[in-house]
């Protein structure tokens, strides 16, 4: 079994491919799709959906697996193929979001503690059963003025833990995302507080994944770039976030690790590809560092199909694009040029 997970494991962050996070819930997505003035429901949905996991170019070229949101892993294309089989046909894994979301902590203002574990070996098992081959659960921390707190950090990491020892005992691949977000609502966080509270996230979950013996071989890491807050005022250049993420990955991320996919976190698109292009031109690492973005993959499609089966070509043209660029970041190949080239 272990060999399978670690040979999944490197499938996931495979040269020059990353991974498309999908997963939305059913509140995200009727955000995302409230900016485009379009109805979520079951249909819509599985429309937008389906025409990403057709884009061709970019599934078969660019992607190496996608996380799906429950609804999606159980839904079928309009010609009744599984949209898992989509995914599988293109190359590419199919992955589930089984953490339950994240929740306020109990008298921790503030802060939050990620539900799930409860009743998670039978979903696992049961996801497995539905062609899932990896997993995603999300803790997320806060910064402030008094946060995080140890204990939010503490418990996240248990948990994370907890999930990812009950994912490889059921062969499945957990990815493993601590997100220290950086579009809350205080101000008091700039790139030397995203470091520190980094740093401090990442030892805590690497003791507790120790603690739980998880096999590092068989997991990928996905966390957020070192970066100032959104609301903070201060900005960094794509020299520095490269430096202070690749710094704070060499001082708490084991070798054994296969890769290292981010989260895009509210940056721009073309930050996020700009920032792993950097990492990856300027370093010579011990794992993977690719791509596990939400927003930052999907934006642009999302705007170009809009909602109606006759733009689903551009909007397939828009994700394949956002692909390609990143898959060049993945690479250490990608110039600014490059955008404009192709637009
Ligand atoms: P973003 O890239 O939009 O942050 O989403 C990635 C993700 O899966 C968050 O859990």
């Amino acid at each position: 079994m272990s060999e399978r997970l670690e040979e999944i494991a490197n499938r996931m962050v495979a040269e020059g491919k990353g991974i498309l996070a999908a997963d939305e819930s059913s509140g995200t997505i009727k955000k995302r799709f409230d900016s485009i003035g379009v109805e979520s429901t079951e249909e819509t949905r599985r429309d937008y959906r389906e025409m990403l996991f057709r884009a061709d170019d970019a599934m078969r070229n660019y992607i190496s697996g996608v996380i799906l949101f429950d609804e999606t892993l159980r839904q079928k294309a309009r010609d009744g193929t599984p949209l898992a089989e989509l995914i599988t046909a293109a190359g590419a894994v199919p992955g589930i979001k089984v953490d339950a979301g994240a929740k306020p902590m109990a008298l921790s203002p503030g802060e939050q503690i990620t539900e799930g574990l409860d009743g998670l070996r039978e979903r696992l098992k049961a996801y497995h059963g539905l062609g899932a081959r990896f997993a995603k659960w999300r803790a997320v921390i806060a910064i402030g003025d008094e946060r995080p707190s140890w204990n939010c950090i503490q418990a996240n990491a248990h948990a994370l833990a907890r999930y990812a020892a009950l994912c490889q005992e059921n062969g499945i691949v957990p990815i493993v995302e601590p997100e220290v977000l950086m579009d809350g609502p205080d101000s008091v966080h700039d790139i030397g507080r995203c470091y520190e509270v980094t740093e401090w996230t990442l030892n805590a979950v690497f003791d507790q994944l120790f603690d739980a013996n998880v096999q590092l071989e068989g997991m990928v890491l996905k966390p957020n770039m070192v970066v100032p807050g959104q609301k903070s005022g201060t900005k960094a250049s794509v020299e520095e976030v490269a430096e202070r993420t690749v710094r704070v990955l060499k001082s708490t991320v084991p070798a054994a690790v296969p890769g290292i996919a981010f989260l895009s976190g509210g940056q721009s698109d073309e930050d996020a590809t700009a920032h792993l292009a950097a990492m990856n031109a300027m370093y010579d690492l011990p794992w993977k560092l690719t791509f596990s973005y939400g927003r930052a993959l999907q934006a642009a499609a999302l705007r170009a199909w809009g909602g109606k089966s006759e733009n689903e070509r551009a909007g397939q043209q828009a994700f394949s694009h956002r692909a390609r660029m990143n898959s060049l970041a993945a690479l250490g190949s990608w110039k600014p040029d490059m955008e404009r080239q192709a637009a």
